[in-house]
């Protein structure tokens, strides 16, 4: 663990395995396999999604290249938060400045312990230290980091819109007055149409059962307090056959089902 993040823990680990911090936090995360594992790195998953290689990740470079600019140059340490298999922002903003101290973060703790593994035999130019812990319930002091960055990242929490809205106010809370969230995430362009398949396909709409459908990013980052600097940069992606049955159904029926992506720049007001 870098010395930059060992003091802004807010309470001892469970483990600490190649000097990386476990919470003991896998009840909260995905539940990945080694089957997981190997296609991570064996089949270069890991591998292409650092690399900017696969198609959203490239979309993201995009996206996010001005923002990564500033936090690149600011050379701050930053929490990427639910890294996942594709460690967010990381990639983008470690390219610009390979420097900068990076705590990545995820609940599942193999997906971590295979991250390690990665860097160790990949990465080593980089400054990446790993913890496991959950979003919902972050072991880290108040106002403790100028910059969190997630892609999916509040949208992979379980528990609907409630579970996000924790992990909204945990973000907050961690940041510093005048911190900075820098946010992807996605949401239906147009939830009518998603209504229209399901009723053509003869199922209730399964996204309902989301307490949150109808919120918007936008709304659930005023309503816990964050200040939006801007929200206006986005990229879309069609609804395949391949996503899932709902994709399936949608391309049956002719109906062409957009995911909106926006790049959401948060900030934590000096007085809240
Ligand atoms: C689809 S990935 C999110 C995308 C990811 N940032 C990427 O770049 O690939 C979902 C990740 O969120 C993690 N996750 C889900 N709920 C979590 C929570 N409460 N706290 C921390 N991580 C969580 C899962 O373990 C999984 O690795």
């Amino acid at each position: 663990m870098n010395d930059s993040f060992v003091e802004l823990f807010s309470k001892p680990p469970k483990e600490i395995i190649e000097n990386d911090f476990y919470f003991d936090a896998d009840s909260d995360g995905d539940p990945f396999d080694e089957n997981d594992e190997y296609f991570w790195l064996n089949q270069g998953i890991f591998k292409s999604n650092w690399e900017g290689k696969r198609q959203d990740r490239d979309a993201n470079f995009i996206l996010c290249d001005e923002i990564a600019d500033k936090i690149a140059s600011d050379g701050k340490p930053f929490l990427e938060i639910a890294c996942g298999p594709g460690m967010g922002l990381a990639p983008i903003i470690l390219a610009k400045n390979p420097q900068i101290p990076c705590l990545a973060t995820d609940a599942c703790s193999r997906l971590i312990r295979t991250w390690r593994h990665y860097i160790n035999n990949n990465l080593t130019r980089y400054n990446i230290s790993l913890a496991s812990f959950s979003l919902l319930d972050m072991p880290l002091k108040d106002n403790a980091l100028d910059y969190v960055t997630g892609f999916l990242g509040i949208g992979s929490t379980r528990n609907g819109g409630s579970g996000q809205l924790q992990a909204l106010k945990e973000v907050l809370r961690i940041l510093k007055p005048g911190g900075v969230f820098v946010a992807v995430e996605g949401e239906f362009e147009d939830l009518t149409k998603v209504d229209e398949v399901f009723k053509l396909w003869g199922k209730p709409n399964w996204y309902r059962n989301d307490d949150s459908w109808q919120t918007l990013w936008h709304d659930k980052f005023i309503s816990t307090g964050f200040q939006i600097e801007s929200d206006d940069r986005h990229y879309y992606r069609k609804w395949t056959k391949d996503s899932n049955d709902f994709g399936e159904a949608a391309s049956r029926f002719n109906n062409q089902i957009n995911m909106k992506y926006s790049l959401y720049v948060l900030r934590k007001p000096n007085r809240i």
